[in-house]
């Protein structure tokens, strides 16, 4: 046995030690989202690097980077396919921030609270089909056909929020649907095309995408909560946004479900009209029923599954990153 201790692989237990194994790759992928952004539209560079350097979390590009490179990638794809990800993503906000009638993002003003939601909505539109140019010219079309379904499912599952929006007849099962719809689905592309771009077989291209799957879904569901518990310094978004537009997410529905019947009536009344009116009586109600428990509690059910889904990989610091960013969608404060 040798006496040479051997060199202990760095531990990957935090976002920042994710951040430090990927920092080339990300490094790659930020230069990408600013050569991409480019028009002579000035409206357009100045509103699209507002947004852009607004600090957003860059997780889906990180996943799909960390996916990519599990899967024992070695070409340039990846960067490309992080970069259109986050526009794709990038896009998804300045609309959602207009329906939503959001005011604040990010730790500052959105979009349309600045240039008006003519332009944000624009805008999203100029990323979305920025986003259809890089992909055309990667020339794959395994990749534009995950791209195009993906970007078609986010805008039902907006839709589909929309039709939830008032009503406090909203289950449990079309509240997952529709954050399925809206959010895992571009975490489920995310790390699906890792996977494609690497030439991995279909068990572990569908493994990767139930594990983005279930990671989006858990982390929707702690937005919600967050929606409910944070504060505006830590999240940068306003709390009550939910609340304002007649949002029937999980916590408020089960808050519905379980309070008292004078609990009931405020939370039903609150989703059908909307308005932050009532937002501390019904963050009270919400307290007393143990809604957020709940939710964080089917949120750490997804997280699981999606951990299930790693098992078959061989151990390297990428899968640590992804095993780590699985607990950290449902311990996160932002
Ligand atoms: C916000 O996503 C929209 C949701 C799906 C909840 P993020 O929380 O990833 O946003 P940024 O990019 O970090 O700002
Ligand atoms: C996520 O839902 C919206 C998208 C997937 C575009 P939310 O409306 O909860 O996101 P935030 O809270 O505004 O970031
Ligand atoms: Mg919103
Ligand atoms: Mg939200």
């Amino acid at each position: 046995m040798s006496l040479i201790p051997l060199r202990k692989q760095a531990e990957i237990n935090t976002i920042d030690d994710i951040r430090d194994l990927i920092a080339d790759d990300m490094t790659c992928v930020n230069r990408l989202i600013h050569e991409s952004l480019y028009s002579e539209v000035a409206l357009i560079n100045q509103l699209g690097h507002y947004i852009v350097n607004s600090g957003g979390k860059r997780l889906r590009p990180l996943l799909a980077l960390l996916s990519a490179r599990v899967h024992g990638y070695h070409g340039t794809d990846h960067i490309n396919i992080a970069a259109i990800i986050e526009f794709i993503h990038t896009a998804t906000l300045l609309h959602d921030d207009v329906v939503d009638e959001s005011s604040m993002r990010r730790g500052r003003e959105t979009a349309n609270e600045i240039w008006g939601n003519e332009a944000s909505v624009l805008v999203g539109d100029f990323l979305y089909s920025r986003s259809f140019q890089m992909m055309v010219s990667l020339e794959d079309m395994k990749v534009m056909s995950v791209l195009a379904s993906t970007t078609n499912t986010i805008a039902e599952g907006e839709v589909m929020q929309l039709i939830n929006c008032n009503d406090p007849e909203t289950t449990e099962q079309r509240y997952l649907e529709t954050i399925r719809h809206k959010t895992a689905k571009l975490f489920e592309a995310s790390t699906r095309l890792g996977a494609v771009i690497s030439n991995s077989n279909s068990a572990r291209e569908e493994a990767a995408a139930s594990y983005g799957r279930h990671l989006g879904t858990a982390f929707q569901l702690i937005d919600d909560v967050l929606d409910y518990s944070s504060d505006v310094g830590e999240l940068g978004k306003n709390i009550g946004d939910d609340l304002a537009e007649g949002k029937p997410t999980l916590p408020l529905l089960y808050a519905m479900w379980n309070g008292t019947e004078a609990q009931s009536l405020l939370i039903k009344k609150a989703i059908e009209t909307g308005g932050k009116d009532q937002l501390t009586e019904v963050m009270v109600a919400i307290e007393e029923t143990g809604a957020l428990a709940y939710t964080t509690e089917c949120a750490k059910l997804e997280s699981e599954k999606a951990l299930d889904n790693l098992k078959d990989l061989p151990p390297s610091p990428y899968k640590q990153a992804l095993t780590t960013l699985a607990h950290f969608a449902v311990s996160r404060t932002s």
